[in-house]
């Protein structure tokens, strides 16, 4: 069986455990917080390491998945991939480009996998929009309306919505359409943050006319995350929380069943299957560099206030 460990047992780390566990992958975690360390070896019975190198060379590990803070991901990373371990980061990659080109580097030189939390790529409605696209079911993909929306927590510190949430939709975006954006346009700023911003609308262009309308924001009192797809010929529908997609065509409207399933269960165990079957995973590291290079290209278009170009295809 695959034995992964879990570096950063924080808000989103403590799932990683809990699905970890239950598929049987878990066997230590590593977590800079003592409390945290206590409480996870006691519920899951197992060692939580304070260092990172005493981890890895105590337990026997094939990999490990990373939920740290964005701004320490490619140190940690970094190490994991040169202590031989296959490796998942939680979304993004890494905070900057030139970051994430050294861990695609890290990552080709060493034949090891490299992924990214891209966590909507198994989402059951966004694999279903997804085949619905290639099929061409309701025609040619024109545009992607993104709305991911609520109050911010205050939680999230090193870094503003761009990169922390917009990222989900840029990668969704880039998945949905099988292209690179190649102008980028946003806006963002501050309410609520004193710091970061904490909304952002960003638009990104692609060929042949389609275009991806991205709104984050960290101010709306309620919790929103959709997706409006709209084709040649019909609208698709999708909410990510609820899991649920609808077709309104000419043939009138159309809601598929379909079991609700956990994302993040689909996600790790995908990532324990390809390290056993030694399959690249679906989020290939490209994947997470381009998606950080378009999150720099929005920031930097909003602080200039002028459209980016990209050449990333
Ligand atoms: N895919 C998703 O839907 C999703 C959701 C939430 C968060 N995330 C991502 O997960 C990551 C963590 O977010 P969070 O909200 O859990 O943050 P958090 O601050 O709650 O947790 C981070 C944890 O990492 C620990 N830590 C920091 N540096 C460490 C190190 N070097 N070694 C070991 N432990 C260390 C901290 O003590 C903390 O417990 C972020 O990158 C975030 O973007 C992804």
């Amino acid at each position: 069986l695959v034995r992964l460990a879990v570096v950063g047992a924080g808000g989103w780390g403590k799932n990683h455990l809990r699905v970890l566990h239950d598929l049987g992958h878990l066997v230590a975690f590593c977590e800079i917080d003592i409390d945290k360390r206590r409480t996870y070896e006691e519920k899951y019975g197992i060692k939580g390491y304070a260092s990172f190198d005493e981890m890895v060379s105590r337990e026997k590990l094939d990999g490990v998945t990373i939920c740290t803070p964005t701004v320490t991901h490619f140190s940690v990373a970094k190490e994991a991939l040169l202590h031989g371990l296959h490796t998942f980061v939680e979304k993004p990659l890494t905070s900057k480009s030139y970051e994430g080109e050294r861990l695609v580097e890290l990552s080709k030189s060493s034949d090891l996998f490299l992924t990214v939390g891209f966590i909507e790529r198994f989402n059951p409605a966004v694999s279903q929009l997804k085949s619905l696209v290639e099929e061409k079911r309701i025609g040619e993909t024109l545009l992607l309306e993104f709305h991911r929306e609520n109050k911010w927590l205050g939680t999230i510190k090193d870094v503003g919505i761009i990169e922390d949430t917009a990222v989900h939709d840029i990668d969704t975006a880039r998945w949905i359409f099988e292209k690179e954006p190649y102008i980028v346009f946003a806006r963002a700023g501050n309410v609520l943050s004193q710091t970061k911003e904490d909304f952002a609308i960003i638009t990104l262009g692609f060929s042949e006319n389609k275009s991806a309308f991205i709104m984050s924001n960290w101010v709306t009192p309620k919790r929103i995350r959709t997706l409006t797809t709209v084709c040649t010929g019909g609208v698709v529908t999708l909410d990510f929380i609820t899991q649920e997609l609808r077709i309104d065509d000419e043939k009138g409207t159309t809601i598929p069943r379909r079991r609700i399933e956990e994302p993040l269960m689909l996600e790790l165990k995908a990532f324990a299957e390809s390290i056993e079957k030694r399959q690249p995973p679906l989020v290939t590291p490209e994947d997470g560099l381009n998606t950080t290079r378009i999150a720099e290209a929005a920031s930097a278009s909003a602080q200039s206030n002028a459209p980016i170009f990209l050449n990333l295809n």
